[in-house]
């Protein structure tokens, strides 16, 4: 392959002058299949430590080869002592197999080293394989005039920064994946800092299962649960309001029925209060799924109205347990998001502007907390966010740009697809699939890969694994890392915290990173700890009071608390007695919905003045 000279060149181009130190060479090239190489090498047990090559033979670090213009790259993935044995302080020859990743070549021109995948020059026997150089694998990682942001150092060199391209990472979708304590929640919420400073125009929002983003975010985020969630009944598409209704339990496909019966009769007597009866399929027919307000007493009458009629003598038990149904979900204080009188007028601009941040008054992000809500609670509004965070994106020309972060993403994206809630896979996947053209970016975080929708994970550009100890899930990561064979990820079981390998759009190059130390008050969980503390809270201190209030379902103040005005919802009131006033001036309101979205045209000019045709 080689003339005799180059050859003399590639083994002699390392050597040095007898007084000048040697401690970059490590071996040399015994075997090259291509793909990989085994480099033979010598230890010395008795040797000081500085200088000395011992420590260097690491599974994962990247070393170079040396070839006559170019140095070809390899990461370490095995090493060993061919006769396993081991004799006092002796000399040892070890053998160490690397897989080759790429070259580097200095630029004629400026001298800078710059790194290409793949190799197009083999090394040869005899070939001198060395300690990396910083600047080399600098270049390695180099973005190549991506704008970076840094999020950590490289593990084998911690005076080299670790960057992702950011714009890069977000608009293709990223994942973090990881086992249960590993530094997850903690890397997201760096991310998130990172990505916020380096795109001002970004709004993120954090599905957060365990209520921990906003005390480590506080000067960047608002907090949103249930208690001052805004979002009403009838932004819900029939499906998920019967999620709702049904307490995620099997569905009665009867009483569904009539829902998609008496709902766009309820849309529109609200639109045409004094008279003019439904008639279905006009021009401007309204569906049960269209986002136009209603009222729940109309929904309420037109149940009562046909459980009157005379023929209705067959639908009469599911016309009683429907009705039984929406009252039992509308005396839920868990429900009052929905059923607050605040959302039935024109205001739902305002509070979709506030869940996205438009404007984000300094805080671009949104918590929304979801621990201890009920499963179909947070089936029914996590479908419904994704669907308005797609379509805020998409309506408002490019002018927002959304990230959606689900935390915990295989509790709603699960691999098995009887699992979990169709529409909100269905609005996570059309994110995943489609999001990138609107601005509409997702982030999805596991501690199971393998229980996560396979297809949602291919869609993330960007993977940054952390440790991983099921071989299920390493397997999975295995194989969706395309420019490194699994040999070299056998230490995905044993990174320690803080470390991770993210490969993808993200990066240049696979890259073996330790994210940034942060301080306690940052850290999602131990932040929230700390804010307790410093507010007096006493560990023994338990408020055992605020926990029946919560087991009951009520908020502790409720049972004295006027019912909110317009809609009476009190958990003391008595199955079957609705009881929805509404003031006159309510009843006016909204009726100028031009959008599905039921967006005034206020807001539909912020939004850039574009109407749905769907
Ligand atoms: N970057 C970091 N800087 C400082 N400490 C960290 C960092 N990452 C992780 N830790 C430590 O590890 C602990 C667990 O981290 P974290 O809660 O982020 O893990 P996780 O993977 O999200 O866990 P889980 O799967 O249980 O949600 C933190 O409380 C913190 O002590
Ligand atoms: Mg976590």
């Amino acid at each position: 392959m080689y003339s005799e000279r180059s050859f003399g060149d590639v083994v002699s181009q390392e050597r040095r002058g007898i007084d000048q130190p040697n401690h970059r060479v490590l071996g040399h090239v015994v075997q090259c299949d291509g793909a990989r190489a085994v480099i033979s090498a010598t230890i010395d047990p008795s040797a000081s430590e500085e200088g000395n090559a011992n420590n260097y033979w690491t599974v994962g670090k990247m070393i170079s080869i040396n070839l006559v213009d170019a140095r070809t790259v390899g990461i370490v993935y095995d090493i060993r002592k061919p006769d396993r044995l081991w004799e006092g302080s002796t000399q040892h020859s070890i053998e160490v197999s690397v897989e080759l990743v790429g070259e580097v070549r200095d630029n004629p021109e400026t001298g800078a080293p710059v790194f290409d995948r793949g190799i197009t020059t083999y090394p040869c026997v005899g070939a001198v394989s060395h300690r990396i150089r910083a600047r080399d694998l600098a270049a390695i990682y180099d973005l190549g005039g991506r704008k970076g942001v840094t999020i950590g150092n490289l593990a084998q060199d911690e005076a080299i920064s670790a960057n992702i391209a950011i714009d890069d990472t977000l608009s293709r979708h990223f994942a973090v994946v990881g086992t249960t304590g590993v530094g997850k929640s903690t890397a997201v919420s760096l991310l998130v800092r990172k990505a916020v400073e380096a795109r001002p125009d970004l709004r993120i929002l954090i599905l957060d299962p365990h209520n921990e983003f906003a005390a480590a975010l506080p000067e960047l985020a608002i907090r949103i649960d249930t208690n001052t969630l805004d979002l009403p009944f009838w932004m819900f598409r029939l499906e998920e309001f019967a999620e709702v209704l049904f307490r995620g339990r099997d569905i009665e496909s009867e009483e569904v029925d009539l829902l998609r019966d008496f709902i766009p009769q309820a849309k529109h007597l609200f639109r045409n209060p004094s008279g003019g009866s439904y008639i279905r399929r006009t021009s401007d027919a309204l569906t049960a799924d269209t986002p136009v307000p209603y009222r729940i007493a109309d929904l309420l009458k037109f149940i009562d109205e046909r459980m009157g009629q005379l023929d209705s003598k067959d639908e009469r038990p599911a016309l009683k347990s429907l009705r039984g149904r929406i009252e039992a979900v509308i005396n839920d204080p868990s429900y009052r998001f929905m059923f607050s009188s605040r959302m039935i007028d024109d205001n739902i601009h305002r509070a979709i502007g506030h869940i996205f941040r438009v404007p984000h008054e300094g805080k671009p992000i949104t918590c929304f907390e979801m621990a201890g809500l009920p499963s179909e609670v947070v089936n029914a509004v996590c479908s419904v966010l994704a669907r308005l965070a797609f379509d805020l994106a998409l309506w408002s020309d490019g002018k927002l740009k959304l990230l959606l972060l689900c935390e915990e993403a295989h509790r709603y994206l699960p691999s098995d697809p009887r699992l979990g809630f169709a529409p909100t896979r269905h609005a996570l996947a059309r994110i995943a699939k489609e999001g990138r053209k609107y601005g509409c970016f997702l982030g999805v975080v596991t501690q199971r890969p393998g229980e996560l929708d396979p297809t949602i994970l291919s869609q993330c550009s960007t993977v940054f694994t952390m440790r991983l100890a099921n071989d299920v899930d390493q397997s999975i990561i295995r194989s969706a890392i395309s420019d490194s064979s699994a040999s070299t990820l056998s230490f995905l079981s044993s990174m320690g915290q803080r470390e991770a390998i993210v490969f993808g759009e993200g990066v240049a190059t696979t890259m073996r990173m330790k994210f940034e130390r942060l301080e306690l008050a940052r850290i999602p969980g131990r932040a929230k700890a700390l804010a307790g503390n410093e507010h007096g809270a006493d560990e023994d201190d338990v408020d055992l009071a605020g926990i029946v209030a919560r087991l009951r379902n009520v908020q502790k103040t409720q049972m004295t608390q006027a019912p909110l005005s317009g809609v009476s919802v009190s958990p003391v009131k008595q199955a079957g007695e609705p009881d929805f006033r509404r003031p006159a001036a309510v009843h006016q309101a909204t009726l100028d919905i031009e959008s599905n979205f039921g967006f005034t045209s206020n807001s539909a000019s912020r939004f850039g003045n574009r109407t749905r045709q769907d």
